[in-house]
């Protein structure tokens, strides 16, 4: 169950909403991590990009073409991508309405308001950082965004989920943030190579696979390294249940409602 304390202290399963509660609400959107909040949900991982004039935004995708009307406010734009817009153009943009017309007008968040909102709604973050290679010193960017809201730099409880944990695909930009917030934990998304395990262990704290990939020998793998593994994205009840049943650290989730129910099964 939920209430029973895992050898670190933390719950033995950590809830954590994919891109916001985003089953519910447009992915990505302050909206989105409203909605994971008043479900409930422990952790909100959202996706950082970096606009054209160097703000700190929340997006999925490399361009703005799925998630906002971007096309039909600047036609004819030979690039739609996140680090082709200003941030000025950026506030311009729906990022609701795609999702559902109850959402017109939801604006493409930027960190730093994501980061006010889930202190103010007390969830801790899953901080994926994406696409590195396009946003040359981004690391920097949000060490110094960080810096800002120290907040989510202080440790975290004894007892509790990871207050702030930062990870990506690429494993060079993990390590490169690991050296300027040393004291916060880092996640490598994808499955590393078993054989390459113990290498990365020596700085990384948790190995984040696609729940497809992750069966209960690679989770006591990567656990026997001293890493936590957290599994995305994970849908379906009976996925969860077999997760669980796997021993994973954390399930990534776009119905957290879902999730917690399965945990409350114990
Ligand atoms: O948090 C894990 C998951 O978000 C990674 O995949 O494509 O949804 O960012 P993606
Ligand atoms: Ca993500």
């Amino acid at each position: 169950s939920p209430q029973v304390a895992g050898a670190e202290g933390r719950p033995e399963v950590t809830d954590v909403a994919h891109r916001g509660a985003s089953a519910y609400a447009p992915e990505n959107t302050l909206a989105a991590v409203v909605a994971a909040a008043d479900l409930g949900a422990s952790v909100v991982e959202i996706d950082v990009q970096r606009t054209a004039d160097g703000e700190l935004v929340l997006m999925h995708d490399t361009d703005l073409v799925r998630t906002t009307d971007a096309e039909e406010v600047f036609p004819g734009r030979d690039s739609y991508d996140v680090v082709d817009f200003t941030s000025a153009e950026v506030d311009r943009l729906d990022a609701g309405s795609w999702f559902d017309p109850s959402f017109a007008g939801e604006p493409v968040p930027t960190l730093a308001e994501a980061l006010d909102l889930m202190r103010k709604r007390k969830v801790a973050l899953l901080l994926e950082v994406k696409a590195p290679a396009r946003y040359p010193g981004i690391e920097l960017d949000i060490a110094d965004e960080l810096a800002r809201h120290p907040w989510w730099l202080k440790p975290s409880p004894p007892g509790k989920v990871h207050r702030l944990v930062v990870q990506s695909f690429d494993w060079e930009s993990m390590r490169r943030s690991q050296d300027l917030l040393p004291d916060v934990p880092h996640g490598l998304l994808g499955r590393v190579d078993e054989a390459d395990i113990p290498t990365y262990a020596t700085w990384a704290d948790q190995i984040n696979p696609s729940h497809t990939t992750a069966d209960a020998a690679y989770v006591s793998a990567v656990q026997e390294a001293g890493l936590e593994v957290f599994v995305y994205t994970v849908n379906d009840a009976d996925d969860m249940r077999a997760q669980i049943e796997n021993g994973v650290d954390g399930i990534i989730t776009n119905y957290p409602d879902v999730l917690l129910d399965v945990i409350a099964e114990g």
